[in-house]
């Protein structure tokens, strides 16, 4: 094969290598969701039930459900408006791993809390199928409230 020749296929294989590789960075990008952290879809009423067997409602309160804690106990506030949708992936560690991040609305009424949370420990005693049920459950109480914005790039 000539040099000149030479240089002519391997332009052409740079030219069929790059819509390929293209075509798979197209293909691994759509899949990207499908890697990601995911739970089976749970039941609402199931992760209701839960919540009051496992006495989530002794220290939480989340409207339409009793309250069963003490006048003197904590009350922290689950579901309501928030500006951001509480992912599974918080709503897991929040309940799997209470310390690795406490509640900021938490922090802020206690500052002295000492980096521990006070929440029980569920972990010996929640199924896994419990734990998804339950995330189900406490998701579809948050409502997503996007704050208004007055961004405007033409102005
Ligand atoms: C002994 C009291 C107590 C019990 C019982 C309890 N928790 Fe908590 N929980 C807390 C405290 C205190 C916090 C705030 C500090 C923190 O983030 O760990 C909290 C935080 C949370 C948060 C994060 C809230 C936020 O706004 O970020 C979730 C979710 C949660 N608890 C779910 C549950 C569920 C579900 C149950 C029942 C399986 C439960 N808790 C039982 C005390 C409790």
């Amino acid at each position: 094969m000539s040099s000149k020749n030479k240089t002519l296929y391997s332009r052409l294989n740079y030219l069929l290598v790059f819509p390929l590789l293209c075509a798979g960075l197209l293909i691994s990008s759509c899949n990207e969701q499908a890697r990601g952290f995911a739970l089976p879809a749970g039941n609402i009423e199931e992760g209701k039930a839960t919540y009051t067997s496992l006495a989530c409602n002794t220290c939480h309160s989340i409207p339409g459900v009793e309250w069963t804690g003490g006048s003197d106990s904590l009350k922290i506030q689950l579901g309501g408006e928030v500006s951001a949708q509480k992912s599974y992936g918080y709503l897991v560690t929040s309940i799997i791993n209470p310390s690795h991040k406490i509640a900021r609305s938490y922090k802020q009424k206690n500052p002295d809390h000492g980096g521990l949370s006070k929440m029980k420990n569920y972990n010996e005693v929640m199924t896994v199928q419990e734990l998804i049920d339950l995330v189900t459950f406490l998701q579809s109480e948050y409502d997503v409230i996007v704050p208004p914005t007055h961004y405007n790039p033409y102005y």
